[in-house]
């Protein structure tokens, strides 16, 4: 298969000493916030990472509000509580759902939200034709509207909701025939309204990017916002002190659904050998 041309919103390269000590808590519904992890470990390698994956409740996409809120606060609030200075909603549609109770339960603690890369897309589709690839939750909510009337006007954008997509994702088999079949079905409208740029809105689907790549043309230009995502982090976090007794850089992992599972995915995905454990 070969690889697809992804943009990742440019970086400069990291610098390696930021994130010293610092303890940084994230998480997504399952696995696909495990592409935020991985731009993380890329940035912030002095840092420690402590990652929880919902997949119990995954998909969120699919979910009301107060679930997804009532869930976030319950996650961050054991994220901080093992000593995480900041918190990444590594989910576009948590971030749509709960982002804002997050802060006003928190206002202290930086806590940082990932969005479509709505903006980025129109600083660089030539035709200013874009599809937006994310769950039926995030295409549906006001933060989305928002998004699109401040960096959306002067293209045309096809909001292509994905139903279905990142459940399939999470069961960790990335060619799968059913996985080929929902790209196929989600990328036929963006291919018949020719855009020529196309945002992957969820964190689970930059694991399929090159199976989006295929279906949707190698023209075609495909955002993803995760580097964008672990630059802001470093961002907010620069101010803080890392913890003295954490001088060794580390992840943890903890989900609600199989620790087997969440183990061998990320060692697959990222090559990440961590401990994983159950939350409690
Ligand atoms: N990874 C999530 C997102 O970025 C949610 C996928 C889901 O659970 O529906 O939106």
């Amino acid at each position: 298969m070969t690889q697809p041309d992804i943009v990742t919103v440019a970086a400069p390269p990291p610098d390696t000493r930021l994130g010293d000590g610092l303890r940084i808590g994230l998480f997504d519904s399952g696995l696909g916030g495990l592409s935020v992890l991985r731009a993380l470990r890329q940035h912030m390698p002095q840092a420690q990472l402590l990652y929880i994956a919902d997949s119990a409740n995954a998909p969120y996409g699919e979910r009301d509000d107060a679930f997804i809120a009532e869930r976030s606060l319950a996650i961050s609030g054991f994220l901080l509580s093992q000593g995480a200075q900041a918190v990444v909603v590594a989910c576009n549609t948590a971030t749509a759902m709960a982002v804002h109770t997050l802060r006003q339960r928190w206002p202290e603690v930086p806590i940082v939200g990932v969005e479509p890369g709505v903006k980025p897309a129109v600083a660089l589709s030539a035709r200013k034709r874009i599809g937006v690839l994310a769950t039926p939750g995030t295409l549906a909510s006001g933060k989305f509207k928002r998004l699109i009337e401040s960096h959306g006007h002067d293209a045309l954008i096809v909001a292509q909701p994905c139903p279905g997509l990142a459940k399939e994702i999470e069961f960790g088999q990335l060619d799968s025939p059913a996985l080929r079949t929902l790209v196929e079905t989600f990328s036929a409208p963006l291919r018949q309204a020719e855009v020529d740029t196309v945002v992957l809105g969820c964190t689970h689907y930059p694991f399929v990017a090159p199976l989006f790549q295929q279906a949707l043309g190698p023209e075609v230009c495909i955002i993803d916002t995760a580097e964008a995502v672990a630059r802001q982090t470093q961002r907010v976090s620069a101010g803080l002190a890392g913890h003295a007794e954490s001088s060794q850089p580390s992840t943890r992992l903890w989900t609600t659904g199989s620790p087997a599972h969440l183990a061998q995915v990320a060692e697959r995905w990222l090559g990440l050998r961590a401990e994983v454990s159950t939350l409690p």
